[in-house]
C-alpha cells in the first residue's frame, strides 16, 4: 500500500520559499493504476520524486507497505529504492556501452543475495514480453526510440517492484509507439500487481486508466 498524507513541498529559492505542492494525500494498493496529469510547472516531477525516496517531503509523509524511506539509514534508503521502486522517465537513461540485456540487469547488480540464474531468467523474460528477444544484443545507439522505452520499462521492473513511477514514459514518441508503450506498461502492471503512476500531458494515455489524478494550483484531486 502506498499511504501519502499532507505531503508538502516548498523549494527554497533567492526570491523566498516557492510552494509547488500543499496537503496532497492519496492511498493507492497492489494492482492499482493511476494517471496523474497538470499543467507544467504544477509539481508532478516534485511529486513522483518524493513518492520515489529522491527528494524528501517538506511535510508530510509516504509510505509504502508501512515503511517511511526518509526514516531510514542512507544506505538502507538507497536499497529500498532499488528493491521496491522502478522509474521510467521521458528520456531513458540506458548506458550506451551495454546491450539491451545488460541495461535491463543494471538495477540487480547491487542487490544482495538472490538468485543469479533467477534473476537472468526474469531479466531475459522481460526483454522477450516487451518484445525485443531479437534485439537482446543491441546496444541503445542501435535502437529506436520506442524500443529505447521499452528496454527502460524492463528496467524498472526487473526487481519487481512494488511501486513503479513513470514520468512522461511516451513523451518523446510517435502516437502508434506510445500507444503500444502504454498497453506495455499496464499489461507487466497486471502481471506483477504493482502500483503504477504515469505522470502524463497525453489525454490519450490517461484515460486508459482506471484511476485519474490532477495536480492544479498546488492541489491535488482524484477526478471522478
Ligand atoms: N529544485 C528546485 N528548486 C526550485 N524550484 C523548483 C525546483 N524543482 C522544481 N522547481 C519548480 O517547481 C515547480 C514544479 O516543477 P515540476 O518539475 O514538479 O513540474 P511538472 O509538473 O513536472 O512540470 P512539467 O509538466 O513541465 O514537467 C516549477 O515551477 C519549477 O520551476
Ligand atoms: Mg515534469
Amino acid at each position: 500500500m502506498l499511504q501519502v498524507t499532507n505531503v508538502s513541498k516548498v523549494y527554497p529559492t533567492p526570491r523566498g520559499p516557492l510552494e509547488v505542492l500543499t496537503n496532497v494525500s492519496f492511498s493507492l494498493a497492489p494492482g492499482q493504476a493511476a494517471a496523474m496529469t497538470g499543467p507544467s510547472g504544477s509539481g508532478k516531477t516534485s511529486l513522483l520524486c518524493m513518492l520515489g525516496a529522491l527528494d524528501a517531503p517538506s511535510s508530510g509523509t509516504v509510505t509504502l507497505d508501512g515503511r517511511d524511506p526518509f526514516a531510514l539509514a542512507p544506505d538502507q534508503m538507497a536499497e529500498f529504492r532499488n528493491a521496491q521502486i522502478g522509474f521510467v522517465f521521458q528520456d531513458h537513461c540506458l548506458l550506451p556501452q551495454c546491450s539491451v540485456l545488460e541495461n535491463v540487469l543494471v538495477p540487480t547488480l547491487v542487490a544482495r543475495g538472490g538468485d543469479p540464474g533467477e534473476t537472468m531468467r526474469l531479466a531475459r523474460a522481460l526483454v522477450e514480453q516487451v518484445g525485443l528477444a531479437d534485439r537482446i544484443d543491441h546496444r541503445p545507439a542501435a535502437l529506436s526510440g520506442g524500443e529505447k522505452q521499452r528496454v527502460a520499462i524492463a528496467r524498472a521492473l526487473v526487481r519487481q517492484p512494488r511501486l513503479v513511477l513513470c514520468d512522461e514514459p511516451t513523451g518523446n514518441l510517435d502516437q502508434a509507439t506510445a500507444a503500444s508503450v502504454a498497453a506495455l506498461l499496464l499489461d507487466l502492471h497486471r502481471r506483477q500487481q504493482n502500483i503504477l503512476i504515469v505522470v502524463t500531458h497525453s489525454e490519450r494515455l490517461a484515460a486508459q486508466f482506471p484511476i485519474r489524478f490532477e495536480i492544479t494550483d498546488r492541489r491535488l484531486r482524484r477526478l471522478p
